[in-house]
């Protein structure tokens, strides 16, 4: 488990924690060669800001899809759905009856439409229908990580412990400085290496904040939430469907990570004759003997 007993207290202390090098300089290695044929040339601009960027840098992605799970190859998608990253949002949540509701690829350039100082926010209001309670069993755990190195000139993400903000009711969600300089003056700033993660939460106010010299960052979004919560959840899995990466991952995955996106489980009653005919016939790469009517 590579959330060790401190990264867990400092977690529940401030609402957020740190975890440098989560990822094995393989996994990491991997991820780029995914990342590198996902958005070629990102990489290679961000390891060396002088040269030119492409021309394509200028063009935002169709939709925020193209850059959603389920991604072109293994390695995204497994980090994605990492057990160590279910299992640190089951110890949040009091259990492991999870789904991910979020994984999106983020990047950005100075210069950037994405680059500016945002203001202190929350992020539920796209995560959740109504409000994040703090009754744990609801809890939803956010990662941002890390796939190019952060230093203080590149765009670091800012989190502030809720230590500033604990007994409070959490709205509004969102602060510009004059009005709550607390929240900036305390915030601390994520520099870390390639392959860290930041976890936090839809309690814990946080910010971008923008490049400070030529350069880039890429990084993922992933959230995990409780499951059978249907007011939870920043997309629906449903509409990644279209896509040929969909297809590939829906054959390919363990049965625990297509109940990570929701998937019927097996023994479910959504499971008769038809329905696993239809799956068969839509997924026929896909070893359905899990999902067999006892
Ligand atoms: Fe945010």
């Amino acid at each position: 488990m590579r959330f060790n007993s401190r990264h867990i207290e400092h977690y529940s202390q401030h609402g957020y924690v740190v975890v440098e090098n989560f990822l094995t300089a393989d996994e990491l290695g991997k991820a780029h060669e995914e990342i590198d044929r996902l958005i070629p040339g990102w990489l290679e601009y961000a390891h060396n800001p002088n040269k030119p960027k492409p021309d394509h840098f200028r063009d935002p992605p169709r939709t925020r899809r193209d850059n959603r799970f389920p991604f072109a190859g293994e390695q995204l998608n497994a980090i994605t759905l990492h057990p160590d990253l279910r299992e640190f949002a089951a110890i949040n949540a009091g259990h492991d009856d999870l789904v991910c509701e979020q994984a999106d690829l983020a990047y950005k350039y100075q210069g950037h439409r994405a680059d500016r100082e945002q203001l202190m926010h929350l992020d539920y209001t796209n995560h959740t229908l109504v409000y994040p309670t703090i009754d744990r069993q609801y809890w939803q755990t956010a990662y941002l990580i890390y796939y190019t190195d952060v230093d203080e000139g590149l765009a670091p993400t800012a989190v502030c412990s809720w230590q500033h903000y604990k007994d409070e009711l959490l709205w509004p969600t969102s602060y510009e400085k004059h009005k709550r300089a607390s929240l900036y003056e305390n915030e601390v700033k994520v520099i870390v290496p390639a392959g860290s993660v930041l976890a936090y939460s839809m309690r814990t106010f946080h910010r971008g904040t923008a490049f400070k010299r030529a350069g880039a960052r890429i990084g993922e979004f992933v959230t995990y939430a409780p499951s059978g919560c249907p007011w939870l959840g920043i997309v629906g899995w449903a509409e990644q469907g279209v896509h040929q990466s969909f297809q590939d991952w829906v054959e390919t995955a363990t049965v625990e990570e297509r109940s990570l996106l929701g998937f019927p489980a097996p023994g479910d009653a959504y499971w008769n004759s038809e329905a696993l005919a239809g799956a068969a016939a839509r997924f026929p790469g896909m070893d359905l003997r899990p999902y067999q009517l006892i």
